[in-house]
């Protein structure tokens, strides 16, 4: 290295959140500098310049020696780490080392459940401990900067980015975004187990247009404060390290040249001193989209937009010193740029060290690692039907039909965005059954079909017959794993293949059936669930996924997920997120239905209100919602007062009974609805939730607390304010029904 090295000491930290001692601050920020002035402007551009690493060719060759490439992506084999962080440590004018990263999404080798799924679990500190086994593994091989969590809140299931979020809720979506930068990063970016964090995408991507991927946003300012920025608001404040900039273009504006966005609200609203970081070929695409002539002037809009480094379309690197020479970009804020990624580089000590640790010694798919997977893949598995508690399998079931093309699929299980896992390790349904159930059961398995899509048919007689002779069916079902993720938006989120027939035929032999689905999105699924008497969604739940899966069935684990999106009757339906404002005509429950409409009926509203004919008021389960082996009752709540002021917290309590036999977790959940503002507000938002453990028969007086705070919103001045007067809360299991209770906010007490 050829200029100083100071040793970083004396970083206390305050909580896991709050930055270092002033005088470690200050030490950055003076090798940020000192670094800086020594810095060409060819450089300083080549910090901003990110690109794909898959080999170490002459033109990389060159480049790192140069001093032309600030991070690389996408380094499939953890040895060249070492020798790209060689090349441009030891042969580069300056010494500065790379940034490695890659999309580390839900897990690295030992892979979790989809961020969707482990939203279900409304466990935050299993999603936190998730993401820091992921940093752990994948920092052993030199990567130090993930593109995660997607925090893009999202109401459209047909687009395939769903499975990578935490779902429709914006409350629910911000504690497990923190939850993941809190794993990721750790204690300190200078622990060399520590990731920087990426929160994406900045920003409204999850509402593009007929939810099809890259597609158009029309989210006006209100709806983009309330909703879309309170994830990314909540990380930074954190220390969230970095951000990316979307693909959409948001009432006409693509992210990646949005100034007001990036200068305006990240940096002067925000005070973000990370990196902004395009997505792949973000700035060219602004080309694409016939925002800029060309790509030098998709360089100097995302440049003067403060976009710090841009992933892989090369324009920074190809027109930026030409713009500064023309004066179109003022190197003032190149080095603002600069400095941003100097900064993380700084933070994540790689001056110190950028090599690989312990490459030889992995802790990839530990065992304590894939006991986590497995937690969590417990915790995030839903139970949406349970007639005549059929689950868990009692001791009148001794022989189990195992059917359906996911019953034995370990790369399918693992979910969208997996670069890293090996299906070799993955647990599935077929392997948990034959390695986990007592030697008194039979187990027959039959797939029915080979894949999600497969429509041939030749496998149902053999499936049947396998259900003819045994006491139950578990039939699982769902969608490859490619059919959800980036670029894989579905028109139709019904079952694909002959899945359905194949859940018809086996329903038709009289056995009792349990319809697993392990899918990356809610499908429409309503046929299927009146078929089968148990009903239990697997999202696409990692490594570990059909131990957990065996686990729940045969009551060794009672499930305790609850949906974080709501799900469809019908994908007409969509979007059907419960959190939607208050119509002027809202359901009462007495709407007629299309087959109620009397014929030649005149022209009039028939009272009707806000709903379709066809599909009814409510989604077929709502967000929220989730059975137990148990059950619970909600009793006696108490507001701590009738009245609070603006700056204080209402405390609540009651009482939660475990009325059920068995013990088991509940996902407590605290709504609030202002009933009269300034601008019309949702019916009902989350703003609490607490995982809750009471043994069979006992109950327990639960209290949470609602700041005042939470209850801001923009107003119609759009200012963000608390409008004092009464507000609603509910608390219950579900965002449908619950203990309902009233209370007033004054200025001051
Ligand atoms: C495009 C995706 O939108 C983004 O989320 C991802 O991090 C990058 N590609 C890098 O793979």
């Amino acid at each position: 290295m050829r200029f100083l090295l100071v040793v970083l000491t004396g970083c206390f930290l305050l909580g896991w959140t709050a930055a270092c001692s002033d005088s470690h601050v200050d030490e950055t920020e003076r090798r940020v500098e000192e670094l800086l002035q020594q810095m060409t402007l060819a450089e300083k551009i080549g910090q901003m310049n990110q690109v794909n690493g898959r080999q170490l060719d002459e033109q990389m060759l060159a480049e790192l020696r140069s001093g032309s490439i600030g991070s690389i992506l996408n380094i499939e084999e953890p040895s060249l780490v070492n020798e790209i962080q060689r090349i441009a440590v030891e042969e580069s004018r300056l010494g500065i080392p790379i940034l490695v990263a890659r999309d580390v999404i839900h897990g690295y080798k030992t892979i979790f459940p989809i961020p969707l799924g482990q939203a279900a679990s409304f466990n935050p500190d299993l999603v936190e401990l998730g993401c820091r086994i992921a940093a752990k593994e994948a920092t052993e091989d030199g990567i130090r900067w993930t593109f995660a969590p997607m925090m893009d809140v999202s109401r459209d299931p047909r687009w395939g980015r769903m499975a990578e979020s935490f779902g429709e809720d914006v409350w629910l979506t911000q504690v497990m975004s923190l939850a993941m930068v809190k794993g990721f990063q750790g204690d300190s970016l200078n622990n060399p187990e520590a990731m920087a964090a990426c929160a994406k995408h900045f920003v409204g991507y999850g509402a593009a247009e007929g939810g099809r991927d890259y597609n158009s946003t029309f989210i006006p300012e209100r709806q983009m404060r309330d909703v879309y920025f309170p994830p990314f608001q909540t990380v930074i404040e954190a220390g969230c390290a970095s951000v990316m900039t979307s693909f959409n273009d948001n009432d006409g504006i693509p992210s990646s040249g949005n100034k007001s966005l990036l200068d305006g609200v990240l940096r002067e609203e925000w005070g973000f001193d990370g990196v902004v970081v395009s997505d792949w070929a973000s700035v060219h695409e602004m080309v694409v989209h016939g925002f800029c002539e060309d790509d030098k002037e998709a360089a100097r809009l995302a440049v003067n937009a403060g976009l710090d480094m841009e992933m892989e379309s090369r324009t920074y690197i190809r027109y930026l010193e030409e713009l500064v020479a023309e004066d179109k970009v003022s190197e003032a804020q190149i080095d603002e740029a600069v400095r941003n990624v100097l900064r993380m580089k700084f933070r994540l000590g790689l001056f110190e060290d950028p090599y690989l640790r312990r490459y030889e010694n992995s802790s990839a798919y530990a065992p304590e690692h894939l006991d986590a997977a497995q937690e969590a893949a417990e915790q995030s598995m839903v139970l949406l039907k349970n007639d005549m508690d059929l689950l868990p399998f009692g001791d009148n079931i001794k022989r189990i039909a195992l059917i359906g093309p996911l019953a034995d699929a370990p790369h399918d299980q693992m979910g969208t965005w997996v670069f890293d896992g090996e299906k070799q390790h993955t647990i599935t349904p077929l392997a948990a059954f034959k390695q986990m159930l007592p030697s008194e059961f039979e187990l027959l398995y039959e797939p029915g079909l080979s894949y999600s899509r497969d429509k041939e048919r030749n496998g149902f007689s053999a499936a049947v017959e396998a259900v003819q002779a045994s006491d139950v069916a578990v039939v699982i079902v769902g969608e490859e794993a490619i059919l959800s993720g980036e670029a894989h938006s579905l028109a139709d989120i019904d079952l694909k293949g002959a899945q359905s027939e194949l859940v018809a035929e086996v329903s038709k032999v009289g056995k009792p059936v349990v319809l697993v689905v392990m899918a990356g999105r809610p499908l429409v699924i309503e046929e299927e669930v009146k078929l089968a008497e148990a009903v239990l969604y697997a999202w696409h739940p990692g490594t570990m996924g059909g131990a957990a899966l065996v686990r729940i069935l045969t009551g060794k684990v009672n499930p305790s997920g609850k949906l974080p999106v709501s799900f469809p009757r019908m994908k007409g339906q969509i979007p059907v997120h419960y959190n939607h404002n208050r119509t002027g005509r809202p359901a009462r429950g007495t709407e007629v239905l299309l087959d109620d409409i009397p014929l030649e009926a005149r022209q009039s509203s028939l009272g009707n209100t806000s709903y379709y004919l066809d599909a009814g008021l409510r989604p077929l389960f709502a967000f929220g919602y989730g059975l137990s082996y148990t059950k619970f009752q909600y009793d006696d709540l108490v507001l701590g007062a009738s009245e609070i002021g603006v700056s204080d917290t209402l405390n609540l309590s009651f009482t939660l009974s475990n009325t059920g036999s068995r013990s088991g977790w509940e996902v407590v959940q605290l709504y609030a609805n202002d009933p009269i503002a300034s601008v019309t507000r949702p019916v009902k938002e989350l703003k609490g939730f607490k995982r809750v453990w009471l043994e069979a028969g006992s109950s327990q007086r639960v209290t949470m607390k609602l700041p005042a705070s939470k209850l801001a919103f923009w107003n119609i001045d759009m200012e963000h304010k608390i409008e004092v007067g009464a507000f609603n809360i509910m608390v219950g299991g579900s965002s449908e029904d619950g203990l309902e209770g009233r209370f007033w906010i004054v200025e001051k007490l």
